[in-house]
């Protein structure tokens, strides 16, 4: 068997566990190039979710009878799974929150509202999701802190250098995507926590699109917080983490407040629950919770060194494909690490055309702006396809994609 990279007989293997990958679109074979929107999920943790609503639904921390018992042990084992899988010290680290988005928000709200004053800068980078931006401008606009942000060079990568002079005294905290959902790229998170520690002030990573597919510790990033979504690795919606150090979590007031969350409660006021449940108000999504902490059993069963050497193949494979067809308009993927991510449009045809036809072939792509505006009006780049590959993709079903591109391409071109 290969240690490095997948074998085929290995992908075939992992294929037969998601039974969505035996559906036909349109009399086709599905051809699933979305997963940067959302993955797939293998047998093992649909079985586990409908295992635990027949045999051991219950709320968690309320009751002391036999399957609150259960219910409430199950989620907290997926706290320590999450933490054991990102490398954190201990559960407490580790917040169950809705999604990387509500994780992010979170940081904004709460860290913003206790260590943040006016003119006080964040610096962000031009490729942040919606979802690390929209926060940051209500913190603007509620705490009156400036906000700065970090371009690409002429690679195509983060300018360090302008990094450097955007990162200063006045810096408290930094906040940066881990890999980009619109161009695929990686970025190098360590040259950026340097940065930010020279000056005291705090590092935020955004790894909705990082955890899937490459192995993380955050020990060993050293960042402050980190946040992801478990739909984007094989897991169930509904359920997400943020990852905070511990001494930031205790300092930090609670974000959303009712139930669970808290120690004691006097109508004068109220004390708050020990980590992380002063962050987890109201009944959490503890069946999702046990599917989250299935999915990382899966991902953990191949390995995720193994799976990012694979997708790299792929991200190659589809590289010089793609980059090859005169046809093809593709951004980014000059420089740096990349994922198998790929923004990319048809010569002469809109891209909601191209995905409605891609789909009358049994491919399933996403088009439109990828939730990041300001990084495709900085670029230049209007709406655009978006291929985004995943450990059960093939470069069969990647050669079919590009047939299917020449097609299209030739339809609206004759
Ligand atoms: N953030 C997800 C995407 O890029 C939804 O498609």
């Amino acid at each position: 068997m290969d240690e490095k990279s997948l074998t085929d007989e290995e992908i075939k293997k992992i294929r037969e566990d998601f039974p969505i990958l035996k559906r036909k679109i349109n009399g086709e074979d599905l051809i699933y190039l979305d997963n940067a929107a959302t993955t797939q999920k293998p047998k093992s943790v649909i079985e586990r979710m409908e295992n635990f609503l027949k045999n051991s639904n219950a709320n968690i921390h309320r009751a002391i009878h036999t399957l609150g018992y259960e219910a409430t042990t199950m989620y907290e084992n997926a706290h320590k799974k999450v933490a054991n899988f990102i490398g954190a010290k201990s559960m407490k680290e580790i917040v169950f929150v809705r999604n990387a988005t509500e994780g992010l928000n979170l940081v904004a709200h709460s860290w913003s509202s206790r260590f943040l004053k006016p003119s006080d800068e964040v610096v962000l980078t031009i490729m942040e999701h919606h979802s690390n931006l929209v926060p940051w401008l209500i913190m603007r606009d509620k705490i009156g802190i400036n906000l700065k942000f970090i371009k690409l060079n002429k690679d195509g990568v983060l300018d360090l250098k302008e990094a450097e002079s955007l990162i200063t005294k006045k810096t408290k905290l930094v906040g940066v995507i881990h890999a980009s959902n619109v161009l695929g790229l990686i970025n190098d998170i360590k040259p950026l926590r340097e940065m930010a520690r020279n000056v005291g002030a705090k590092i935020l990573v955004d790894g909705a699109q990082s955890l899937p597919h490459i192995p993380v510790n955050v020990k060993e990033l050293d960042v402050d917080f980190f946040a992801a979504s478990s739909h984007k690795m094989l897991g169930p919606t509904g359920i997400g983490v943020l990852y905070g150090k511990r001494e930031l979590l205790e300092e930090m007031p609670p974000f959303l407040t009712g139930g669970d969350m808290i120690s004691t409660v006097t109508l004068q006021g109220a004390t708050w629950n020990e980590l992380p449940f002063k962050f987890e108000a109201g009944t959490p999504a503890f069946v999702e919770a046990t599917g989250f902490d299935e999915a990382i059993n899966y991902l953990e069963s191949i390995g995720m060194e193994r799976i990012f050497n694979y997708e790299k193949e792929l991200e190659r494979y589809v590289y010089e494909n793609l980059n090859s067809m005169d046809f093809i308009e593709l951004y980014g993927h000059k420089a740096g690490d990349n994922l198998a991510v790929f923004s990319f449009n048809i010569k002469g045809v809109h891209p909601h055309d191209a995905a409605n036809l891609l789909d009358k072939f049994g491919i399933a792509v996403r088009s439109g702006n990828h939730c990041a505006q300001p990084l495709m009006n900085y670029l230049n780049m209007d709406n655009t396809l978006r291929a985004s590959f995943y450990l059960y993709n093939t470069k069969e079903e990647a050669q079919k994609l590009f047939v299917a591109l020449e097609k299209i391409y030739k339809l609206f071109n004759r």
